[in-house]
Parts: structure tokens; C-alpha cells; sequence
């Protein structure tokens, strides 16, 4: 990135924790901030964003807190742009669980260096040994056991190990060798965006890039604005920040999409259309409740082709239960980042002119996710309009009636229900309808029938599931999938 010429320093790691339900992550996380966090200063105020920033051996680490479910799912995938260093979560008394591999994929899909943690070490049943052979056994290759990722136990209720747990961070964050260049202009990720009613648009961001201050210009693909006031983690205003500090932004027109990337200062066409890269515009064509939502990523060779798809899929024909979702649009080929971004959000990914590359072809047969790439756009539209039809016939799709809510925890719910057609699988997106009302969205963490975790569910049978949504559901609410 940088030039000879250019001036690098030294940056402080961003740091994710990643793991299964209940391991342990907010207790670890606030521990760490109870007792690192220099707050004297800002007289105690409570830190309210889903960022903060340590203070350990005299150096900076930021930690990013337990964002809304989108946020940390789309972080999870794209955590090589938002995370320099993951912590790998593992209940001392639990050891390696469905959530913890999925969190280790996702570490080792987007290259994020990692140490683990193994929690809860105060409990009488918490035993180290077995859990170094469960990660093992699941190809954590631990210091000492054949490979170099280093581990340390810890009880967020003594504080016992997290000191040399931070000092792990920092070893490895060293080992990256994390830079920034003060010259450039500033870039980072938008960790989350709200409407506060006496502030207006809240937008929180990590800074990954270069500098930001106050009154510099902003723009994410989908939104801008002008950074009015800048704020730390802690409230305070602050005239400038460096990565990899958090920051919560004032001054943006609209709000944001979580996960997007942003630029700051005077922002040239070629400079946005880096930073679409990332992450394009989200287009929602309006849809009726009962439709089946089909999602699609949109891929082309320059943005003249892209608009071209755009008019055209607007244009087209869909079966009368069907409706179109744009999730994201961009430029480039198809790349391994926009399959992780498909199966995490359920999507097709449509490609005009471009083709996909090795890595995106792998994954997408992995995952069977579905890539339909044309030269000729009368042949694209051919094939997306028999391709939609077949999906409509799709087995995934499903429907689930609660019959009960036994508990909420945060927005993770137990719920109980019975699948009145088609398929419901664990890990699928899935939308909450109320009367006739699509009222939000939620992930299945887990599902159960009698008692027994499984992938699916069929139609007919009764089962018990996670349900992760800013929804609180109700009996009588219909999940679908699509
Ligand atoms: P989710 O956000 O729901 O996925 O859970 P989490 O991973 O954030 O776990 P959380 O920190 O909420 O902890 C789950 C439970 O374990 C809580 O009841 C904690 O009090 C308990 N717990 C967490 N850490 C420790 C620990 O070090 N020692 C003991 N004894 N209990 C712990
Ligand atoms: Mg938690």
C-alpha cells in the first residue's frame, strides 16, 4: 500500500472474540474493561458503543464488543478487514462445540491470526488437558502440539490469565507487524449505525488507515456526509484519531450499512470505487410479505454493466410468489469474499461479464452456492428467469409455526415450534412474519428435535431452536425460509 516514500507507524491490534454460546465472550470482554480501560479521565462514563480500547504493558488494544447479530456475522466473514487478531473462545468445561468451529472456519477462512482462550478455568470440571486434545483433534494446531497457535486459560470471575492473554494479543499482533500510513487518507469499517433521537445519525466506526478528523468528509458506498462531531469510545470529542481507534461519527447524512467500509476527506471517484469494492450499495426492490425473497449479489465488469443488470432485473419477469433482493452490487470478478458473503445472507451471486475466480468457484461448490455468470445479457436474463423458477420449487424453503418461547437471552431466543411445510435448516436466515406482516429477520443458531441437535427439520415435526433476532418473537409468529 504504502510507497518508499511514504511515512508508516505502528498500529495497535483490532481485536474480535469469536466462539460458542456461552463460552464465555462478554464475561472475558468486560473483565478486560473493567481493568484495563483508562475511563478516570472521562469521570466514569459508561461506554455504550460496541468498541473500546485497552491499555496494557503501556501499548493499545482495541476490542470490538459483542455487535448486533448482522454486524458480527458479516465481521465473522470479512474478519480479515475488520479484526488483526481473533480470540478463539473454548469453555474449559465444555471444550470444542458446533459455534466454535464455525467461529475457527471463519477465523481460518479469512486468514485472521488467533490465539485461544480457554474459559471458565475456576470451575471444579474445567480440565485443560482435554480440551488441548478437542482442539486438536479439530485441527488447532496449539504450541507444543505440533503448531503455533498459542493458548491460555482463563476465569473472567478471578481474572486469572487474562494478563498473559493480552500479552498473547500483542505478541501476536507483533508477528503481523500491523502499520498504518498517516498520509493517506483515512479508511476503516462502520461497526454500527443508528438513529439516536436527540443526536441523529450515530454511526461507530474502527479506523484501519490513515488519519480522520474533525470536519473531514466521509463517504461508505452507501452513505456520506461530514464528520461534525468525533467522538472516542468514551464520549469525549476529540479533534483527530489514529487507527486503530474506535470512534462514533455525527455528520452522516443517512445512515450506513454496518460492515461497509468508509473513506474519509475529499473523496475522488477512483478512491470510492475502492472502497465499493468492499462493499456495495444495498438495493431493496420492494417486496410483499409472502413472497419468497430471492437474494442476489451482483457482479460486473465496469459500472456501466452493473447499472445495465440493475435495470434489466428490475425489468424482469418473476413467478407471482417471488421477489427480488439486492444484497450487494460491485466491481471486479467474482472473488471467495462474495461466496462468504452469499452464504451468509442466503444469496445468488449474478455475474455479467466477469467470470468467477478459482477460489470463488471452490467455495461456491463447497457450499453449493449458486453463481450464474453470462457474456450476453439476453442469455443471463434466459437462465436467472429459469433458474429463479427452479428455486421457487427449492426445498430449503419453509415454513415454521411457534408454539412456544421458553426463554430470551439478549436477542438469542429458545423457541419452540412445529415446521408446517417444506424444510427448516440450523444456520439459515430466516424471516419473522406476524399476521401478514414480515416484521424483521433472525439466524437459526440451533435446532433441535427431541432433544437432539440436527441439520433440518421436515415438515410435520415439532422442534426446538435458537433463534437469533432483534425480533422478540411471539407465539403464533411464522418463520420462513426461503
Ligand atoms: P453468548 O453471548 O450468549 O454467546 O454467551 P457468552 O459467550 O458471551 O458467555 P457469557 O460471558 O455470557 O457467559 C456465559 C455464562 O458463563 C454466564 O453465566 C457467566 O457468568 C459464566 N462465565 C463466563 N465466564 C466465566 C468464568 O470465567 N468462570 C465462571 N465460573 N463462569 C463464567
Ligand atoms: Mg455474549
Amino acid at each position: 500500500m504504502a510507497n518508499e516514500n511514504e511515512k508508516v507507524l505502528k498500529r495497535p491490534p483490532v481485536v474480535v472474540v469469536v466462539g460458542h454460546v456461552d463460552h464465555g465472550k462478554t464475561s472475558l470482554l468486560d473483565h478486560i474493561r473493567k481493568t484495563n480501560v483508562v475511563a478516570k479521565e472521562a469521570g466514569g462514563i459508561t461506554q455504550t458503543i460496541g468498541a473500546y480500547e485497552i491499555e496494557h504493558g503501556g501499548r493499545k488494544i482495541t476490542f470490538i464488543d459483542t455487535p448486533g447479530h448482522e454486524a458480527f456475522s458479516k465481521m465473522r466473514v470479512r474478519g480479515a478487514h475488520v479484526a488483526d487478531v481473533g480470540i478463539l473462545v473454548v469453555a474449559g468445561d465444555e471444550g470444542v462445540k458446533p459455534q466454535t468451529k464455525e467461529a475457527l472456519k471463519a477465523l481460518q477462512d479469512s486468514e485472521t491470526p488467533f490465539v485461544v482462550a480457554v474459559t471458565k478455568m475456576d470451575k471444579p470440571n474445567s480440565d485443560m488437558e482435554r480440551i488441548k486434545n478437542d482442539l486438536t483433534a479439530n485441527g488447532v494446531l496449539l504450541e507444543g502440539y505440533g503448531g503455533n497457535i498459542s493458548y491460555q486459560g482463563v476465569s473472567s470471575k478471578t481474572g486469572d490469565g487474562v494478563h498473559e492473554l493480552l500479552d498473547l494479543i500483542l505478541l501476536s499482533a507483533d508477528l503481523e507487524g500491523l502499520e498504518y500510513t498517516p498520509d493517506v487518507k483515512g479508511r476503516g469499517v462502520v461497526l454500527e449505525a443508528k438513529l439516536d433521537n436527540r443526536r441523529g445519525n450515530m454511526v461507530t466506526v474502527v479506523l484501519k488507515d490513515g488519519k480522520m478528523a474533525k470536519a473531514d468528509l466521509i463517504a461508505t458506498p452507501s452513505a456520506k456526509g461530514k464528520v461534525k462531531v468525533l467522538e472516542n469510545f468514551l464520549g469525549k470529542q476529540e479533534k483527530e484519531l489514529v487507527p486503530s481507534s474506535p470512534a462514533v461519527i455525527l455528520g452522516f447524512e443517512s445512515l450506513p450499512q454496518v460492515g461497509e467500509e468508509f473513506m474519509v476527506g475529499d473523496l475522488s471517484e477512483e478512491d470510492l470505487a475502492k472502497v465499493k469494492k468492499f462493499e456495495a450499495k444495498k438495493e431493496e426492490v420492494p417486496t410483499a410479505a409472502q413472497k419468497q425473497v430471492i437474494r442476489v449479489i451482483l457482479k460486473a465488469d465496469v459500472a456501466g454493466s452493473l447499472e445495465a443488470l440493475i435495470d434489466l432485473l428490475r425489468k424482469i419477469k418473476l413467478p407471482e410468489n417471488q421477489a427480488l433482493e439486492i444484497i450487494n452490487q460491485s466491481v471486479g470478478e467474482i472473488s471467495d469474499g462474495d461466496v462468504k458473503d452469499a452464504l451468509v445472507t442466503n444469496s445468488i451471486i449474478l455475474g455479467f461479464r466477469i467470470q468467477a475466480n478459482k477460489a470463488a468457484e471452490n467455495l461456491a461448490r463447497t457450499h453449493n452456492v449458486l453463481i450464474i455468470t453470462d457474456e450476453i445479457i439476453y442469455k443471463l436474463v434466459e437462465r436467472i428467469e429459469n433458474d429463479f423458477k427452479e428455486l421457487g420449487k427449492s426445498k430449503f424453503s419453509g415454513e415454521l409455526e411457534i408454539l412456544a418461547v421458553f426463554s430470551a437471552k439478549g436477542n438469542k431466543q429458545t423457541i419452540g415450534g412445529r415446521v408446517n411445510r417444506g424444510q427448516i435448516r440450523v444456520k439459515s436466515w430466516i424471516e419473522v412474519q406476524r399476521g401478514d406482516e414480515m416484521i424483521g429477520r433472525g439466524k437459526v443458531l440451533n435446532l433441535q428435535q427431541k432433544k437432539n441437535d440436527v441439520n433440518a427439520v421436515d415438515a410435520g415435526n415439532e422442534c426446538g431452536l435458537i433463534f437469533e433476532s432483534e425480533v422478540v418473537i411471539k407465539v403464533g409468529d411464522k418463520l420462513l425460509s426461503k
